[in-house]
């Protein structure tokens, strides 16, 4: 199997999220399964100086006016994973975020930046560069890369088997028509959503396979409260539709491993857990109390993640007896709120307001909870790395969450399937109500230990999700070839003779 994985993200390389993870640790464990995988991202500065061994494979043709495209190849700087970059000076090497500016604007040109990304990885797929390595599937992800299965479906001749995946319905990647590049005649016609130019829809529509990151969400996602409108589009996919589950990658999020911590330690010895929580305290400035259970919130600040909610539930918390830290950035009136809180209340609560990979790694480690609730969640890696890392996870029963982490009672601990806490409503109270649950647990040193090594040991590792996406890839190739569709053997043969 030759998989392209085309991604705006992949850690270490490029991160503001899950998708990041996802895109370094989905390709990995599918390289492990046996798959010759690329993956294919923009070449952000940041990026491009991580690569290890780059080289220029060739200047790129010009597309949508943008005539200084390179394509560049590499490795990852810390695993064997081959990876395409596109480079482009006005397009990706600029200073800033990687879809905003400083001061959180999205840049104005997004919709060109990512058609041009998207086109190509398409040429790439289909033979129309220098390189001579051809995919049998592609795998686009998230409205960044929604037009490669359109570039690919719309080509005639051999071309490669699509899958796209979303990993958050509300980010869709919307632009209005005089923003968006000549993407050929019938452009619109099927992926306009409300008068604009929707990439997500693109993807939805045209690729092979359509998935998501967890079957919680995927049942979610086609109803209106959860659709984002496009309930209707993935309805119509049918069975071509489906929920993969995200999962953990293990050289990287392992509490017997992490780079980033002070010590280690495992699910049959958790003594470096301590060392974690007293050096956290120490580096947040909190008062240095072993038997203070320490909450921890790492997350984008946003609707999303409650961060509002958290706001509300900031008097409680703060009277509990637990102390708080967060690490996050967002919505600018949660920071600012947050902020002053903090310094209203140094002893409790330690937020640090921005992006920092290691901190959230000493988090994850150093707290005895994680609260990661959501309005809605596709999947959520931060419950699957606190699980882990024996810091249980107090989390809304919604998509991904609440097919990760088993609510905590009598009957659950019994069983030994108890790993977190579940709350229903969207509400201040409810959340209170499970954190209250967790810190009366806390309370029962035994009964801790017990919900704790339950979580540590639970199976989340990437290599029975990858497993499924390989069935994936193959049932879509498998059922073209029957077809007789697409590419496969002469054609492709040919296609790679020529390249
Ligand atoms: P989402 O992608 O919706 O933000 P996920 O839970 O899937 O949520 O993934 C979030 C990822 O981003 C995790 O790796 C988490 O540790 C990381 N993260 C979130 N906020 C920060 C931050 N402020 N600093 C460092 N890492 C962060
Ligand atoms: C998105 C989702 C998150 C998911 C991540 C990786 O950012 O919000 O739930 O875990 O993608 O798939």
């Amino acid at each position: 199997m030759r998989l392209m994985f085309v991604t705006s993200e992949a850690y270490p390389l490029a991160k503001t999220g899950g998708l990041g993870d996802v895109s370094r640790a989905l390709p990995a464990a599918l390289q492990r399964q046996g798959a010759d995988v690329r993956v294919v991202m923009p070449a952000y500065p940041r990026a491009l100086v991580q690569l290890r061994d780059p080289k220029v494979v060739a200047p790129l043709d010009p597309a949508f006016g943008i005539g200084d495209g390179i394509l560049i190849t590499g490795m990852f700087p810390d695993c064997d994973l081959p990876v395409y970059m596109v480079s482009s000076a006005t397009l990706f090497g600029r200073a800033g975020g990687l879809y905003q500016d400083d001061a959180g604007n999205d840049w104005a040109d997004n919709a060109l930046r990512f058609a041009f990304l998207s086109k190509v990885a398409a040429d790439l797929a289909l033979g129309q560069t220098p390189v001579s390595w051809l995919p049998n599937v592609v795998h686009a992800n998230d409205w960044h890369t929604g037009l490669v299965p359109l570039f690919i479906a719309r080509h005639d001749g051999p071309r490669p088997h699509t899958v796209f995946t979303t990993h958050n319905m509300a980010f869709q990647g919307n632009f209005e028509r005089q923003q968006v590049p000549d993407l050929g005649t019938a452009a619109g016609a099927d992926f306009e959503f409300y008068g604009k130019i929707s990439y997500l829809k693109a993807g939805l529509r045209y690729a092979d396979r359509v998935t998501t990151v967890s079957p919680t969400y995927a049942r979610e996602i086609l109803s209106p409260e959860c659709g984002f409108g496009f309930e209707g589009v993935l309805a119509a996919r049918g069975p071509d539709f489906s929920g993969i589950l995200n999962g953990i990658d293990e050289t990287i999020w392992n509490p017997a491993t992490d780079r980033f911590l002070p010590a280690h330690y495992g699910a049959r010895d958790t003594s470096g857990k301590h060392v974690c929580k007293r050096e956290l305290q120490r580096e947040l400035e909190l008062p240095i109390a072993p038997d203070v259970p320490l909450i921890g919130f790492v997350s984008r600040l946003t609707e999303q993640k409650m961060a509002d909610t958290l706001i509300e539930a900031l008097p409680w918390i703060a009277a509990s007896g637990a102390q708080l830290a967060v690490v996050g950035e967002g919505d600018s009136a949660i920071e600012a709120a947050l902020i002053e809180a903090a310094e209203k209340n140094p002893a409790v609560l330690a937020a640090t307001i921005g992006y920092d990979e290691a901190l959230a790694h000493k988090l994850h480690a150093g707290s005895d909870i994680l609260l990661a609730p959501a309005r809605f969640e596709p999947c959520g890696l931060t419950q699957l790395y606190a699980l882990r890392y024996g810091t249980l996870p107090v989390v809304r029963n919604t998509g991904g969450l609440a097919d990760t982490v088993v609510d905590t009672n009598n009957l659950t601990i019994c069983e030994r399937t108890a790993s977190g806490f579940v709350f229903n409503d969207p509400t201040s109270d409810d959340m209170v109500s499970a954190l209250s649950r967790a810190l009366a647990l806390y309370h029962e040193p035994l009964r801790w230990q017990l919900v704790q090594l339950q979580a540590m040991t639970r199976e989340f590792g990437w290599d029975r999700s990858a497993g499924a996406y390989m069935e994936l890839y193959r049932k879509v190739t498998g059922a073209a070839a029957k077809n007789g569709e697409k590419r496969e053997g002469g054609e492709m043969a040919a296609l790679r003779a020529a390249g």
